[in-house]
C-alpha cells in the first residue's frame, strides 16, 4: 500500500488495491441529539479526519446490517432491497490513505482505490464552482445503477431511487454531527463533468448526489 502514500496521480485499470475499514462503533451521540443540532456546514478547518470516521460515515451510508435469507441488508432502507446507489468517497484528507478517489463495498466494509490524487479542486468545479467540495475533508458521492429497481419497479423505480439518496444522505449528515463533524447535500452540479469525473458508463451509472463533510472551522477561521 505504500505507493498509495507517495500520492501519485493515476488512474488503476480495475479496483486492484483494497483497503479495509475499521469496524464501526455502535454507540454514540442520541438520534435525537443529532437531529436536534444538524445544519448544514460549509465551512471547515484543515483537519483531517481519521479512517474509524470515515468507516462510520460510510457504515451509516451503507454499512451492512441484517440479513434476510442470502440478502444483505444496509443502513439505510431501499425500495423491495434492490439497493440501486453505489458510494464513492473523495478524500481529501484523512490520516492514513492518500488523497483519490474510492468505491465503498458495504460487503466487505472495504475501500477499492479508483484514483489517486487531489481532485477536490475538480470536484468543486463540476459543483458548479461550490467551495465545499473544494475544503471538505471528504465528499461522498452517491451513484445510482437505475436498472437494479426500474426492473422491478419500471419508471416509478426512478422515485424510489431519489427517496433512498435522501435517505443516505440524511444517515450521513447525523453521523457526521454524532462524530463532532459537519456535513452539507450538494445537489447542483454539472451530471456530465461528475460521472466523468468518477469515470462511471451512463449508460448503467450516473451521480445523483454529494454530501461535503469536513470539521467545522471555527469562527473567522477557514481551510
Ligand atoms: C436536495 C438538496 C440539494 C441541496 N443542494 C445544495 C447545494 O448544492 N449547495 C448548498 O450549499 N446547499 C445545498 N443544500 C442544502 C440546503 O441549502 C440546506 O439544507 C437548507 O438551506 C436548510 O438549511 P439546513 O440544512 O442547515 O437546515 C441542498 C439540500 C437538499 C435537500
Amino acid at each position: 500500500m505504500s505507493f498509495l502514500l507517495l500520492g501519485l496521480s493515476f488512474r488503476l485499470a480495475t479496483y486492484e488495491v483494497a483497503i479495509a475499514l475499521p469496524e464501526p462503533k455502535l454507540r454514540g451521540m442520541s438520534v435525537e441529539e443529532a437531529i436536534r443540532s444538524r445544519r448544514s456546514i460549509r465551512s471547515y478547518s484543515g483537519d483531517s479526519l481519521s479512517l474509524v470516521q470515515l468507516s462510520q460515515i460510510l457504515f451509516a451510508a451503507q454499512g451492512i446490517t441484517g440479513k434476510r435469507g442470502d440478502k444483505l441488508l444496509r443502513a439505510a432502507p431501499s425500495a423491495g432491497a434492490t439497493y440501486p446507489l453505489e458510494v464513492y468517497v473523495f478524500v481529501g484528507r484523512v490520516r492514513g490513505i492518500a488523497s483519490g478517489i474510492y468505491h465503498y463495498v458495504p460487503d466487505t466494509h472495504s475501500l477499492e482505490v479508483l484514483r489517486i490524487g487531489d481532485f477536490t479542486d475538480s470536484l468543486a468545479l463540476a459543483c458548479l464552482g461550490q467551495s465545499m467540495p473544494r475544503e471538505a475533508a471528504i465528499s461522498v458521492v452517491l451513484t445510482c445503477v437505475p436498472e437494479r429497481t426500474t426492473r422491478i419497479y419500471g419508471e416509478r423505480g426512478m422515485r424510489y431511487i431519489y427517496m433512498e439518496a435522501g435517505h443516505v444522505s440524511e444517515n450521513i449528515c447525523l453521523e457526521a454531527i454524532s462524530l463532532g463533524l459537519g456535513a452539507v447535500p450538494v445537489g447542483a452540479f454539472y451530471d456530465e463533468v461528475l460521472n466523468r469525473l468518477i469515470g462511471v458508463d451512463t449508460q448503467k451509472e450516473m451521480a445523483i448526489y454529494v454530501n461535503c463533510i469536513g470539521k467545522p472551522a471555527k469562527r473567522g477561521e477557514r481551510k
